[in-house]
């Protein structure tokens, strides 16, 4: 998809969107239409509406829609205009024309907004469908505002940040198994200028990563560790740590989930692909800071091997741990990790990411990140960077007495404490900090949706991907 920011006409176009936030800058070939609309009251032009017009551009027809609002650059307001894009790309556009005479506010803002939300909106999946049909979209045309083009261009690698762990998280766990996801890593890692570098089973035995080995020993698919580097700022010795989550399938072992819970657990690795993907677009940045990514990736079976509810295993840090339910797996998987991150990649700072816990969905539902931390200061940050993003995530609380649930009779520690469970699955995680300053980010909610939106469609939204290269940039 091309786009080309200029005077366009519509002889240029067959298809336009027209924000109409100042209605007096209307073009006098839409004001009629817009009139019209707004008489007979099917249009009041809030912030997000849409209404659809065909158009009379003398020489021919022009699908139009017109999009409310626009003085203020909002989530409405740019929900409004992915909603239209998508309506012209299902009328089956081929060059869309864009107005934004009538807008007004931050053009920078505009500018990376526009980028992300049609970069975000164009991706559905439909890989797996025999019918389905290639987009007639060529060409963009953006008019009415001194565009950013960095900006812009910022915005674009964002959006595709997102779609990439979009596709990542969309594609089954038949394909997508933990060897693949590290081919994609080190392929499209190093395409963007990372280190990369895959441990199979023997190099994450001779590490010592007992409880991640727990996991991954019940499938007969290799787990793979998969490191990812970005040494943007060479002068410096601090390192920021992402760790994700990477079961790409939990059934929940021999603790079996039943048949509707598992429908959705290939999204079990949309943590490693929310920092898979911020790594890569934060390479692509080109930022002044260190950045290192690590995953443990495994699947979650049942089987002759599995390691079994009520067993006593150790871990990478030395601590050993109850398993009171093999479906409270990801910790065992991330705890290993983040003292992998520690240890051996140096991380001065650190943040987890997974799709830990039902919990987390139950508490805040299916659109809101729920956030645990140590450290004020680094939660801030975070929340700035969801804000800016327009995605929703909440703090959940750390409190003395959920640590005494983690204790256990027999081993250090227990993988099933038990309520409330978002907060003692991030406390298990807490237990190998080790101090320095943490996040921890649960997004079994909006990492895969029910329902399409604007920006994504059923599955995966690509949740957090955009927050975690804006934190970055944050701390360059
Ligand atoms: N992957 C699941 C959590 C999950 C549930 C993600 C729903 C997305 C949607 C996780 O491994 C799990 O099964 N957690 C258990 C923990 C419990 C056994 C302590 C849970 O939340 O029920
Ligand atoms: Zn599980
Ligand atoms: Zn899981």
């Amino acid at each position: 998809m091309d786009k080309k920011f200029m005077e366009w006409k519509s002889d240029d176009v067959d298809a336009m969107v027209v924000v109409v936030g100042d209605a007096s800058k209307l073009c006098d070939c839409i004001k009629p239409y817009y009139k019209r609309l707004i008489d007979k009251k099917v249009f009041e032009g809030k912030v997000g509406e849409n209404a659809l017009a065909t158009v009379d551009c003398g020489s021919k027809l022009v699908d139009t829609v017109l999009v409310g609002g626009g003085n203020k650059i909002n989530k409405k307001f740019l929900d409004g205009l992915a909603k239209a894009f998508r309506t012209l790309k299902g009328l089956k556009a081929e060059k869309i024309g864009f107005d934004f005479a009538g807008a007004t506010g931050s053009i920078q803002k505009l500018s990376r907004s526009i980028g992300e939300i049609f970069t975000m909106a164009n991706y559905d999946f439909d890989d797996f469908k025999s019918d389905s049909k290639p987009s007639t979209l060529k060409q963009l045309y953006f008019k009415g505002l001194d565009f950013d083009k960095q900006a812009y261009e910022e915005g674009v690698i964002l959006g595709e940040s997102n779609v990439y762990a979009r596709i990542l998280v969309n594609t089954p766990a038949n394909i997508l198994t933990p060897e693949k996801l590290s081919e994609y890593a080190k392929a499209d890692g190093e395409k963007a200028g990372l280190e990369v570098e895959v441990k199979g089973l023997e190099e994450i035995r001779e590490l010592g990563m007992k409880s991640y080995l727990a996991v991954a020993e019940g499938s007969d698919n290799e787990p793979k560790l998969i490191v990812l580097r970005w040494k943007g700022n060479k002068e410096s010795n601090e390192v920021l740590g992402y760790v994700g989550k990477g079961v790409t399938y939990d059934s929940g072992g021999l603790s079996l989930k039943p048949s509707n819970g598992m429908m959705t657990m290939k999204s079990d690795m949309a943590g490693s692909a929310a920092v898979i993907a911020a790594i890569i677009g934060i390479a692509r940045l080109g930022l002044k800071i260190n950045v290192t990514a690590v995953v443990a990736a495994c699947e979650n079976m049942p089987s002759a091997r599995s390691y079994k509810p009520g067993d006593i295993i150790s871990s990478m840090a030395g601590k050993s741990i109850f398993v009171g339910n093999t479906d409270a797996e990801g910790r065992l998987t991330l705890v290993d990790a983040v003292t992998y991150m520690i240890e051996k990649e140096k991380a001065t700072k650190l943040l987890d990411i997974a799709t830990l816990t039902g919990a987390a969905v139950r508490a805040l539902g299916e659109t809101v990140s729920g956030v645990c931390t140590n450290d004020k200061k680094f939660y801030t940050q975070l929340e700035k960077s969801f804000k800016k993003m327009n995605e929703n995530m909440w703090r959940m609380p750390l409190f003395d007495d959920y640590r005494e649930l983690l204790k256990h009779y027999e081993a250090d520690l227990n993988n099933a404490a038990g309520t409330p469970g978002m907060m003692t699955a991030a406390l298990f995680i807490e237990a190998f900090v080790q101090d320095i300053p943490w996040l921890h980010v649960d997004i079994a909610g909006p990492s895969f949706a029910s329902k399409a939106t604007a920006l994504h469609g059923k599955g995966a939204t690509g949740a957090a991907v955009r927050p975690l290269i804006d934190l970055a940039k944050k701390l360059q």
